[in-house]
Protein backbone atom coordinates (compact mmCIF):
# COMPACT_ATOMS: atom_id res chain seq x y z
CA UNK A 1 0.00 0.00 0.00
CA UNK A 2 0.95 3.54 -0.85
CA UNK A 3 2.10 5.71 1.80
CA UNK A 4 1.11 8.47 -0.57
CA UNK A 5 -2.35 9.91 -1.03
CA UNK A 6 -4.16 8.47 -3.81
CA UNK A 7 -7.19 9.68 -5.70
CA UNK A 8 -10.14 8.39 -6.72
CA UNK A 9 -13.28 9.12 -8.96
CA UNK A 10 -16.26 8.60 -7.59
CA UNK A 11 -19.21 9.08 -10.48
CA UNK A 12 -21.69 7.15 -9.01
CA UNK A 13 -22.14 9.70 -5.75
CA UNK A 14 -22.86 12.47 -8.32
CA UNK A 15 -26.44 12.07 -7.29
CA UNK A 16 -25.92 12.18 -3.94
CA UNK A 17 -26.43 15.38 -1.56
CA UNK A 18 -23.41 15.47 -0.55
CA UNK A 19 -20.86 15.24 -3.48
CA UNK A 20 -20.68 17.29 -6.51
CA UNK A 21 -21.25 16.34 -9.75
CA UNK A 22 -18.27 13.92 -10.89
CA UNK A 23 -16.27 14.89 -7.21
CA UNK A 24 -12.90 13.52 -6.84
CA UNK A 25 -12.49 12.24 -3.38
CA UNK A 26 -8.84 12.20 -2.06
CA UNK A 27 -8.59 9.51 0.28
CA UNK A 28 -5.53 8.75 2.95
CA UNK A 29 -4.57 5.23 2.85
CA UNK A 30 -6.57 4.34 5.79
CA UNK A 31 -9.66 5.29 3.57
CA UNK A 32 -8.01 3.25 0.41
CA UNK A 33 -7.67 0.27 2.39
CA UNK A 34 -11.18 0.81 3.48
CA UNK A 35 -12.76 1.13 0.42
CA UNK A 36 -10.62 -2.07 -0.78
CA UNK A 37 -11.87 -4.04 2.43
CA UNK A 38 -15.58 -2.62 1.12
CA UNK A 39 -15.23 -3.73 -2.25
CA UNK A 40 -14.45 -7.54 -0.68
CA UNK A 41 -16.68 -7.63 1.87
CA UNK A 42 -19.87 -6.33 -0.03
CA UNK A 43 -20.24 -8.16 -3.46
CA UNK A 44 -23.38 -5.97 -3.95
CA UNK A 45 -20.59 -2.75 -4.67
CA UNK A 46 -18.54 -3.95 -8.02
CA UNK A 47 -16.31 -1.45 -8.01
CA UNK A 48 -15.65 1.92 -6.44
CA UNK A 49 -18.46 3.31 -8.98
CA UNK A 50 -20.87 1.91 -7.04
CA UNK A 51 -19.96 2.40 -3.28
CA UNK A 52 -22.42 4.60 -1.94
CA UNK A 53 -20.25 6.67 -0.32
CA UNK A 54 -22.63 9.27 1.08
CA UNK A 55 -24.05 6.73 2.98
CA UNK A 56 -21.21 6.76 4.99
CA UNK A 57 -20.13 9.86 6.94
CA UNK A 58 -17.30 11.64 5.18
CA UNK A 59 -15.15 11.52 8.57
CA UNK A 60 -15.38 7.74 8.81
CA UNK A 61 -13.66 8.15 5.50
CA UNK A 62 -11.28 10.24 6.16
CA UNK A 63 -12.25 12.29 3.17
CA UNK A 64 -9.31 15.04 3.27
CA UNK A 65 -10.69 16.52 -0.03
CA UNK A 66 -13.61 17.61 -2.09
CA UNK A 67 -12.73 18.52 -5.69
CA UNK A 68 -14.42 19.26 -8.91
CA UNK A 69 -11.72 17.60 -10.70
CA UNK A 70 -12.96 14.51 -11.92
CA UNK A 71 -10.30 11.78 -11.61
CA UNK A 72 -9.21 8.96 -14.71
CA UNK A 73 -11.50 6.86 -15.95
CA UNK A 74 -11.56 3.66 -13.42
CA UNK A 75 -9.78 0.46 -15.23
CA UNK A 76 -12.86 -1.57 -15.75
CA UNK A 77 -10.93 -5.00 -15.35
CA UNK A 78 -9.20 -4.33 -12.47
CA UNK A 79 -11.17 -1.57 -10.39
CA UNK A 80 -9.07 -1.30 -7.58
CA UNK A 81 -6.49 -0.24 -9.38
CA UNK A 82 -7.90 2.83 -9.55
CA UNK A 83 -6.34 3.22 -6.40
CA UNK A 84 -2.75 2.98 -6.90
CA UNK A 85 -1.58 5.58 -9.32
CA UNK A 86 1.75 6.26 -10.47
CA UNK A 87 3.51 9.08 -8.62
CA UNK A 88 3.27 11.99 -10.84
CA UNK A 89 -0.36 11.63 -10.18
CA UNK A 90 -0.44 11.01 -6.78
CA UNK A 91 -2.28 14.09 -4.78
CA UNK A 92 0.35 15.10 -2.44
CA UNK A 93 -1.34 16.21 1.00
CA UNK A 94 -0.25 19.42 2.57
CA UNK A 95 0.41 20.42 6.31
CA UNK A 96 -3.34 21.18 6.65
CA UNK A 97 -4.60 17.86 4.79
CA UNK A 98 -2.97 14.98 6.78
CA UNK A 99 -5.64 13.28 9.17
CA UNK A 100 -3.84 10.19 9.52
CA UNK A 101 -2.24 9.51 13.39
CA UNK A 102 0.90 7.53 13.14
CA UNK A 103 1.19 5.22 16.47
CA UNK A 104 3.27 2.98 14.57
CA UNK A 105 6.84 1.63 16.08
CA UNK A 106 8.96 2.53 13.62
CA UNK A 107 9.60 3.25 11.06
CA UNK A 108 7.73 6.45 12.55
CA UNK A 109 5.90 9.13 12.61
CA UNK A 110 8.22 12.24 11.08
CA UNK A 111 7.45 16.17 11.98
CA UNK A 112 5.02 17.24 9.23
CA UNK A 113 7.09 20.02 8.87
CA UNK A 114 10.29 18.07 8.24
CA UNK A 115 8.24 16.17 5.45
CA UNK A 116 7.14 19.26 4.06
CA UNK A 117 10.42 21.06 3.73
CA UNK A 118 11.94 17.93 2.49
CA UNK A 119 9.14 17.54 0.01
CA UNK A 120 9.87 20.97 -1.36
CA UNK A 121 13.66 21.19 -1.25
CA UNK A 122 13.21 17.26 -2.79
CA UNK A 123 14.09 17.87 -6.36
CA UNK A 124 16.57 21.37 -6.32
CA UNK A 125 18.01 21.34 -3.04
CA UNK A 126 19.41 24.54 -2.11
CA UNK A 127 19.22 26.13 -5.24
CA UNK A 128 21.68 23.64 -6.83
CA UNK A 129 19.30 22.18 -9.38
CA UNK A 130 20.05 18.38 -8.10
CA UNK A 131 18.47 16.54 -4.78
CA UNK A 132 20.13 15.57 -1.40
CA UNK A 133 19.15 12.09 -3.10
CA UNK A 134 22.01 12.91 -6.28
CA UNK A 135 24.34 14.64 -4.11
CA UNK A 136 28.34 13.05 -4.06
CA UNK A 137 29.02 12.54 -0.51
CA UNK A 138 32.54 14.04 -0.81
CA UNK A 139 30.89 17.21 -1.77
CA UNK A 140 31.03 20.47 -0.56
CA UNK A 141 27.16 20.85 0.52
CA UNK A 142 26.81 17.47 1.38
CA UNK A 143 29.71 18.42 3.62
CA UNK A 144 27.46 20.92 4.76
CA UNK A 145 24.47 18.98 5.80
CA UNK A 146 27.09 16.03 7.76
CA UNK A 147 28.38 18.70 9.85
CA UNK A 148 25.42 20.54 10.22
CA UNK A 149 23.32 17.45 11.72
CA UNK A 150 26.56 16.53 13.83
CA UNK A 151 26.67 19.94 15.15
CA UNK A 152 22.93 19.69 16.33
CA UNK A 153 23.15 16.75 17.59
CA UNK A 154 26.04 17.61 19.90
CA UNK A 155 24.32 20.67 21.00
CA UNK A 156 21.25 18.92 21.87
CA UNK A 157 22.74 16.45 23.67
CA UNK A 158 26.11 18.30 25.11
CA UNK A 159 28.24 15.89 23.64
CA UNK A 160 31.47 16.65 25.35
CA UNK A 161 34.28 16.92 22.96
CA UNK A 162 36.17 14.18 23.63
CA UNK A 163 33.23 11.64 21.91
CA UNK A 164 33.06 11.32 18.35
CA UNK A 165 29.77 11.13 16.47
CA UNK A 166 29.27 8.85 13.73
CA UNK A 167 26.58 8.20 10.96
CA UNK A 168 26.77 4.42 10.11
CA UNK A 169 24.23 1.82 8.31
CA UNK A 170 23.62 -1.46 9.44
CA UNK A 171 20.53 -0.03 11.71
CA UNK A 172 20.45 -0.86 15.38
CA UNK A 173 20.96 -4.73 14.38
CA UNK A 174 24.70 -3.75 12.81
CA UNK A 175 25.25 -2.30 16.27
CA UNK A 176 25.32 -5.08 18.04
CA UNK A 177 27.94 -6.48 16.33
CA UNK A 178 29.85 -3.81 15.55
CA UNK A 179 29.81 -3.24 19.77
CA UNK A 180 31.34 -6.44 20.57
CA UNK A 181 33.69 -5.76 17.90
CA UNK A 182 35.06 -2.47 18.80
CA UNK A 183 34.92 -2.83 22.44
CA UNK A 184 34.93 -6.77 23.67
CA UNK A 185 38.99 -6.61 23.07
CA UNK A 186 38.62 -3.31 25.77
CA UNK A 187 40.02 -5.61 28.56
CA UNK A 188 42.30 -8.86 28.11
CA UNK A 189 39.14 -11.08 29.03
CA UNK A 190 37.21 -10.25 26.20
CA UNK A 191 33.79 -10.53 28.57
CA UNK A 192 31.19 -8.19 28.38
CA UNK A 193 27.95 -8.11 31.02
CA UNK A 194 24.60 -7.66 29.23
CA UNK A 195 21.13 -6.92 31.25
CA UNK A 196 19.26 -8.62 29.29
CA UNK A 197 15.18 -7.09 29.56
CA UNK A 198 13.51 -7.56 26.06
CA UNK A 199 13.99 -8.71 22.97
CA UNK A 200 16.07 -6.15 21.69
CA UNK A 201 19.04 -6.61 24.44
CA UNK A 202 18.39 -10.23 24.22
CA UNK A 203 19.43 -9.84 20.27
CA UNK A 204 22.30 -7.73 21.33
CA UNK A 205 23.60 -10.51 23.92
CA UNK A 206 23.23 -13.27 21.11
CA UNK A 207 25.30 -11.50 18.74
CA UNK A 208 27.77 -10.67 21.05
CA UNK A 209 28.22 -14.26 22.20
CA UNK A 210 29.93 -14.75 18.35
CA UNK A 211 32.85 -12.66 19.56
CA UNK A 212 33.61 -13.16 23.30
CA UNK A 213 31.94 -14.30 26.77
CA UNK A 214 28.80 -12.55 27.55
CA UNK A 215 27.33 -12.63 30.93
CA UNK A 216 23.95 -12.06 31.10
CA UNK A 217 24.12 -10.05 34.99
CA UNK A 218 20.93 -11.59 36.59
CA UNK A 219 18.57 -14.85 35.82
CA UNK A 220 16.99 -14.95 32.90
CA UNK A 221 13.12 -13.31 33.26
CA UNK A 222 10.35 -15.07 32.66
CA UNK A 223 8.77 -12.32 30.86
CA UNK A 224 9.95 -8.89 29.82
CA UNK A 225 7.64 -6.73 31.86
CA UNK A 226 10.42 -5.25 34.51
CA UNK A 227 14.26 -4.36 34.90
CA UNK A 228 15.32 -6.95 38.13
CA UNK A 229 16.74 -4.66 40.77
CA UNK A 230 20.13 -2.96 40.46
CA UNK A 231 20.99 -4.79 43.41
CA UNK A 232 21.07 -8.10 42.66
CA UNK A 233 22.96 -8.35 39.34
CA UNK A 234 25.69 -9.79 39.02
CA UNK A 235 28.50 -7.00 37.50
CA UNK A 236 32.12 -8.52 36.76
CA UNK A 237 34.54 -6.08 37.40
CA UNK A 238 36.94 -7.28 34.78
CA UNK A 239 34.20 -7.07 31.92
CA UNK A 240 35.30 -4.70 29.02
CA UNK A 241 31.64 -3.28 29.10
CA UNK A 242 28.57 -3.41 30.62
CA UNK A 243 25.14 -2.86 27.63
CA UNK A 244 21.88 -2.34 28.25
CA UNK A 245 18.91 -1.13 26.47
CA UNK A 246 17.45 2.15 27.39
CA UNK A 247 14.03 1.20 26.19
CA UNK A 248 12.85 -1.68 24.66
CA UNK A 249 10.72 -1.54 21.73
CA UNK A 250 8.66 -4.41 21.78
CA UNK A 251 7.71 -4.85 25.33
CA UNK A 252 7.95 -0.95 26.32
CA UNK A 253 9.96 -1.36 29.10
CA UNK A 254 12.34 2.07 29.72
CA UNK A 255 15.17 2.64 32.33
CA UNK A 256 14.32 5.94 34.53
CA UNK A 257 18.30 5.76 35.39
CA UNK A 258 21.39 4.93 34.02
CA UNK A 259 22.76 1.38 35.58
CA UNK A 260 25.91 2.41 38.04
CA UNK A 261 28.92 0.11 36.81
CA UNK A 262 31.41 0.50 38.95
CA UNK A 263 33.70 2.57 36.84
CA UNK A 264 33.18 -0.47 34.11
CA UNK A 265 32.62 1.09 30.34
CA UNK A 266 28.69 1.87 29.60
CA UNK A 267 26.94 0.93 26.33
CA UNK A 268 23.55 1.75 25.71
CA UNK A 269 21.34 0.96 22.66
CA UNK A 270 18.72 4.47 22.74
CA UNK A 271 17.42 3.54 19.40
CA UNK A 272 13.51 4.09 20.82
CA UNK A 273 13.91 6.91 23.29
CA UNK A 274 17.01 9.11 21.52
CA UNK A 275 16.56 12.56 22.01
CA UNK A 276 13.16 12.02 24.15
CA UNK A 277 14.56 13.33 27.24
CA UNK A 278 18.11 15.13 28.55
CA UNK A 279 20.96 12.67 28.64
CA UNK A 280 24.01 12.72 30.79
CA UNK A 281 26.28 11.48 27.60
CA UNK A 282 29.72 11.72 29.90
CA UNK A 283 28.20 8.75 31.98
CA UNK A 284 28.62 6.37 29.05
CA UNK A 285 31.18 4.71 26.80
CA UNK A 286 29.43 4.63 24.11
CA UNK A 287 25.35 5.02 22.80
CA UNK A 288 23.79 3.97 19.36
CA UNK A 289 20.84 5.04 18.04
CA UNK A 290 19.15 4.38 14.54
CA UNK A 291 17.01 7.11 13.32
CA UNK A 292 13.94 6.04 12.21
CA UNK A 293 11.69 6.21 15.82
CA UNK A 294 12.74 9.26 17.12
CA UNK A 295 15.14 11.28 14.64
CA UNK A 296 14.65 10.31 10.94
CA UNK A 297 14.10 7.90 8.58
CA UNK A 298 15.48 4.50 8.38
CA UNK A 299 19.29 4.02 6.74
CA UNK A 300 21.27 5.89 9.32
CA UNK A 301 22.16 4.96 13.08
CA UNK A 302 24.15 7.68 14.87
CA UNK A 303 26.75 6.01 17.28
CA UNK A 304 28.42 7.96 19.83
CA UNK A 305 31.80 6.85 21.18
CA UNK A 306 34.19 8.09 24.05
CA UNK A 307 37.58 8.76 22.17
CA UNK A 308 39.87 6.12 24.20
CA UNK A 309 37.50 3.34 23.51
CA UNK A 310 38.47 3.57 20.01
CA UNK A 311 41.18 1.49 18.13
CA UNK A 312 40.86 -2.09 20.09
CA UNK A 313 38.79 -3.39 17.61
CA UNK A 314 38.83 -7.35 16.58
CA UNK A 315 40.80 -8.31 13.50
CA UNK A 316 37.41 -9.69 11.87
CA UNK A 317 35.71 -6.51 12.42
CA UNK A 318 34.33 -5.61 8.91
CA UNK A 319 35.69 -2.34 7.97
CA UNK A 320 33.00 -0.14 7.91
CA UNK A 321 31.89 -1.31 11.38
CA UNK A 322 35.56 -0.40 12.33
CA UNK A 323 35.23 2.86 14.38
CA UNK A 324 38.55 4.14 14.41
CA UNK A 325 38.31 4.12 10.70
CA UNK A 326 34.64 5.54 10.33
CA UNK A 327 35.63 8.08 12.78
CA UNK A 328 39.10 8.91 11.42
CA UNK A 329 36.99 9.23 7.94
CA UNK A 330 34.41 11.21 9.28
CA UNK A 331 31.82 8.73 8.57
CA UNK A 332 32.89 8.57 5.13
CA UNK A 333 35.01 5.76 5.15
CA UNK A 334 32.45 4.08 2.56
CA UNK A 335 29.26 6.16 0.97
CA UNK A 336 27.03 7.22 3.74
CA UNK A 337 23.28 7.02 3.68
CA UNK A 338 22.59 10.70 2.78
CA UNK A 339 19.20 11.05 2.40
CA UNK A 340 18.70 10.06 6.00
CA UNK A 341 21.37 12.26 7.28
CA UNK A 342 19.88 15.32 5.60
CA UNK A 343 16.10 14.16 6.82
CA UNK A 344 17.79 13.28 10.26
CA UNK A 345 19.56 17.01 10.14
CA UNK A 346 16.04 18.39 9.60
CA UNK A 347 14.36 16.35 12.75
CA UNK A 348 17.22 17.77 14.57
CA UNK A 349 16.70 20.96 13.57
CA UNK A 350 13.13 20.67 14.72
CA UNK A 351 13.80 19.01 18.02
CA UNK A 352 16.14 21.85 18.48
CA UNK A 353 13.40 25.33 17.39
CA UNK A 354 10.88 23.08 19.89
CA UNK A 355 12.79 23.33 23.26
CA UNK A 356 15.27 20.52 22.92
CA UNK A 357 15.42 17.55 24.65
CA UNK A 358 14.03 19.21 27.96
CA UNK A 359 11.00 20.20 26.10
CA UNK A 360 10.48 16.81 24.43
CA UNK A 361 10.76 15.16 28.03
CA UNK A 362 7.93 17.18 29.22
CA UNK A 363 5.39 17.01 26.17
CA UNK A 364 6.67 12.72 26.58
CA UNK A 365 5.40 12.73 29.95
CA UNK A 366 2.10 14.21 29.42
CA UNK A 367 1.38 12.23 26.29
CA UNK A 368 2.12 8.98 27.71
CA UNK A 369 0.47 9.58 31.41
CA UNK A 370 -2.92 10.31 29.16
CA UNK A 371 -2.64 7.03 27.78
CA UNK A 372 -1.34 5.31 31.31
CA UNK A 373 -3.76 7.19 33.33
CA UNK A 374 -6.53 5.57 31.36
CA UNK A 375 -5.23 2.26 31.45
CA UNK A 376 -4.95 2.69 35.08
CA UNK A 377 -8.49 3.83 35.60
CA UNK A 378 -9.95 1.35 32.94
CA UNK A 379 -11.11 -1.71 36.15
CA UNK A 380 -9.06 -4.11 34.18
CA UNK A 381 -10.63 -3.34 30.96
CA UNK A 382 -7.01 -2.27 29.38
CA UNK A 383 -3.95 -4.05 30.74
CA UNK A 384 -0.45 -3.14 30.88
CA UNK A 385 1.66 -5.48 31.85
CA UNK A 386 4.96 -3.36 32.59
CA UNK A 387 5.50 -2.74 36.34
CA UNK A 388 4.93 0.85 36.70
CA UNK A 389 8.05 1.73 37.97
CA UNK A 390 9.56 0.89 34.06
CA UNK A 391 6.61 1.58 31.75
CA UNK A 392 7.88 2.88 28.37
CA UNK A 393 7.22 6.63 28.10
CA UNK A 394 7.72 6.01 24.34
CA UNK A 395 6.28 2.19 23.82
CA UNK A 396 2.87 1.67 25.47
CA UNK A 397 1.66 -2.04 25.26
CA UNK A 398 -1.70 -2.94 26.53
CA UNK A 399 -4.15 -5.56 26.23
CA UNK A 400 -8.00 -4.71 25.39
CA UNK A 401 -10.86 -6.68 27.60
CA UNK A 402 -8.54 -8.72 29.78
CA UNK A 403 -5.01 -9.89 31.09
CA UNK A 404 -4.38 -11.54 28.10
CA UNK A 405 -6.61 -9.79 25.51
CA UNK A 406 -9.33 -10.63 24.35
CA UNK A 407 -9.13 -11.57 20.89
CA UNK A 408 -12.45 -10.50 19.54
CA UNK A 409 -12.53 -7.15 21.39
CA UNK A 410 -8.64 -6.64 19.93
CA UNK A 411 -9.60 -6.63 16.54
CA UNK A 412 -12.68 -4.38 17.19
CA UNK A 413 -10.38 -1.76 18.55
CA UNK A 414 -7.97 -1.74 15.79
CA UNK A 415 -10.82 -1.73 13.21
CA UNK A 416 -12.13 1.35 14.93
CA UNK A 417 -9.05 3.27 15.34
CA UNK A 418 -8.41 2.51 11.67
CA UNK A 419 -12.03 4.20 11.54
CA UNK A 420 -10.35 7.43 13.32
CA UNK A 421 -7.47 7.40 10.88
CA UNK A 422 -5.38 5.77 13.60
CA UNK A 423 -2.71 3.55 12.43
CA UNK A 424 0.40 1.37 13.74
CA UNK A 425 -1.40 0.27 16.98
CA UNK A 426 -1.15 -3.24 16.50
CA UNK A 427 1.41 -4.79 19.29
CA UNK A 428 4.56 -6.57 18.07
CA UNK A 429 3.75 -10.12 16.78
CA UNK A 430 5.61 -11.90 19.26
CA UNK A 431 3.41 -9.77 22.13
CA UNK A 432 0.51 -9.35 20.29
CA UNK A 433 -2.42 -6.57 21.98
CA UNK A 434 -1.99 -3.28 20.94
CA UNK A 435 1.04 -1.03 21.22
CA UNK A 436 1.11 2.68 21.11
CA UNK A 437 3.94 4.19 20.01
CA UNK A 438 4.21 7.74 21.02
CA UNK A 439 7.91 9.33 19.64
CA UNK A 440 9.02 12.47 19.86
CA UNK A 441 7.00 13.65 16.60
CA UNK A 442 3.39 12.11 17.76
CA UNK A 443 1.94 15.29 19.30
CA UNK A 444 -0.40 16.13 22.39
CA UNK A 445 -3.08 16.11 20.12
CA UNK A 446 -2.63 12.64 18.42
CA UNK A 447 -2.47 11.29 21.96
CA UNK A 448 -5.02 13.35 22.81
CA UNK A 449 -7.49 11.40 19.98
CA UNK A 450 -6.60 8.05 20.70
CA UNK A 451 -7.29 9.00 24.74
CA UNK A 452 -10.49 9.81 23.42
CA UNK A 453 -10.87 7.14 21.74
CA UNK A 454 -9.80 4.71 24.23
CA UNK A 455 -12.41 6.19 26.64
CA UNK A 456 -15.24 5.50 23.98
CA UNK A 457 -14.51 2.36 22.93
CA UNK A 458 -14.32 1.59 27.16
CA UNK A 459 -17.72 2.90 27.48
CA UNK A 460 -19.17 0.91 24.25
CA UNK A 461 -17.42 -2.32 25.22
CA UNK A 462 -16.97 -2.66 29.37
C1 LIG B 1 15.66 -0.71 20.70
C2 LIG B 1 15.97 -1.26 19.36
N1 LIG B 1 17.22 -1.66 19.08
C3 LIG B 1 17.55 -2.16 17.89
C4 LIG B 1 16.62 -2.31 16.90
C5 LIG B 1 17.02 -2.90 15.58
O1 LIG B 1 17.09 -1.90 14.64
P1 LIG B 1 17.26 -2.20 13.08
O2 LIG B 1 15.99 -2.82 12.63
O3 LIG B 1 17.50 -0.84 12.51
O4 LIG B 1 18.41 -3.10 12.93
C6 LIG B 1 15.31 -1.90 17.12
C7 LIG B 1 14.31 -2.01 16.06
O5 LIG B 1 13.15 -1.73 16.18
C8 LIG B 1 14.98 -1.36 18.38
O6 LIG B 1 13.73 -0.98 18.65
Amino acid sequence: MSASMVRATVRAVSKRRILPTRAALTLTPAAVNQVRMLLQDKPEYTSIDSIPFARYPLRKWNCIAITNTPGKPRNKRNPSSNLTKSTSERHIPTMEQKTIINFGAGPAKLPQSVLCQAQKELVNYGGLGISVLEMSHRSADFSKILSKTESLLRELLNIPDNYKVMFLQGGGSGQFSAVPLNLIGLKEDKCADYIVTGTWSEKAAKEAEKYGKVNVVHPKLDSYTKIPEPCTWNLNPAASYVYYCSNETVHGVEYNFVPETNGVVLVSDMSSNFLSRPVDVSKYGLIFAGAQKNVGCAGVTVVIVREDLIGHTLNECPVVFDYKVQASNNSLYNTPPVFSIYIMGLVLEWIHNNGGTAAMETLNKQKSSMIYDIISSSSGFYVCPVDEACRSRMNVPFRVGKKEGDEALEKKFLEGASQRGMIGLKGHRSVGGMRASLYNAVTVEDAEALATYMKDFLKEHQ
